[in-house]
């Protein structure tokens, strides 16, 4: 260490004054010190390898969905899914009431390209888990608006629905998706009651034609159950369950028009 207190003084003031100097300059050091790792870790490889880090760090972080934080960011979905969830276009699926657990899932897809979808790609990839949780959190506390089942095809649907068909080899959609069409969040299987009639037509359509939303065992079951089903079985079963009301009780009656 070059500094020297000026000769008049005291050794032992320059011995204090040389100390102070010596922790405030190993302060500073230590305060650049900082901007240098962070440069680091913004090169490239780096960045890439945090990247990567994210993912689990992010899952041990995430809180609960938070309904009111949730409005805020769900404000860019209601365009086409309605602010509260009930979309008047009925190729965009109904959020409202949907689970938490089941739009998370569905968000995580799109974004990481597992469920195919240009749109909601654009829309997925700039949400943080958190902000999925918010805004499943948001969407899952309004209730979905009831639609009406077309009475020609509420027989059919009906037993699809209720006891599948066992000569198709076709499960009862009940059985996993609840008798009121509201779902089960813990395993994920999501609310169908209410769901346009044209979305989930479409999708079992596209199920049944091969298209999946993933390949974890998860995802292969409604592929599996898609490909038994008939146009005729598809369209019946998706109108009935546009008449299924998950509110009063749990008679799981499906309103015909
Ligand atoms: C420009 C229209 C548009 C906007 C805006 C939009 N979505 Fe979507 N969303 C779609 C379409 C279309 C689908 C159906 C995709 C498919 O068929 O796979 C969809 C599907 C979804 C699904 C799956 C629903 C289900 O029942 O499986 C979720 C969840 C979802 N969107 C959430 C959001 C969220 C959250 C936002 C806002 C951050 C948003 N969307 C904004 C068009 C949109
Ligand atoms: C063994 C359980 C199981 C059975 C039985 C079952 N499903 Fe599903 N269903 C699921 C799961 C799991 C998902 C979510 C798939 C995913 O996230 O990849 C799902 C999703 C769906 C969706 C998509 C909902 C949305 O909002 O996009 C539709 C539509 C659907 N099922 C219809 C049916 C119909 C119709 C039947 C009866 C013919 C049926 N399911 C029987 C487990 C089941």
């Amino acid at each position: 260490m070059s500094f020297r207190p000026a000769g008049f003084r005291p050794a032992v003031v320059g011995y204090a004054v040389a100390l102070v100097f010596a922790l405030s300059s190993s302060v500073v050091f230590a305060q650049e010190a900082k901007p240098a790792a962070a440069a680091t870790a913004a090169q490239p490889a780096a960045a890439a390898s945090a990247e990567q880090a994210k993912p689990a760090e992010a899952t041990a972080a995430v809180k609960p969905g938070d309904a009111a934080a949730g409005a805020g960011k769900a404000a860019a979905c209601g365009a086409c899914h309605g602010m509260d969830g009930n979309s008047s276009d009925a190729q965009y699926p109904k959020l409202a009431g949907q689970q938490e657990s089941y739009i998370v899932r569905q968000l995580t897809s799109f974004k990481g390209s597992k469920r195919q979808n240009p749109i909601m790609l654009g829309m997925a990839t700039p949400l943080s888990e958190q902000d999925m949780h918010d805004i499943g959190a948001y969407f899952a506390s309004k209730a979905s608006l009831p639609g009406v089942a077309d009475q020609a095809l509420v027989e059919r649907g009906e037993q699809l629905y209720r006891q599948g068909d066992t000569t198709k080899g076709v499960p009862a959609c009940m059985a996993c998706h609840s008798i009121d069409g509201r779902g089960n969040p813990g395993a994920i299987y999501p609310q169908l009651a209410s769901q346009h009639a044209q979305y989930i037509e479409a999708t079992l359509k596209s199920w049944h034609d091969g298209t999946t939303w993933g390949d974890d065992a998860h995802a292969q079951i409604m592929p599996g159950i898609a490909k038994k089903l008939d146009a005729k079985d598809i369209a019946a079963v998706a109108s009935y369950i546009e008449g299924l009301h998950a509110a009063e009780g749990a008679s799981g009656a499906a309103a015909a028009k």
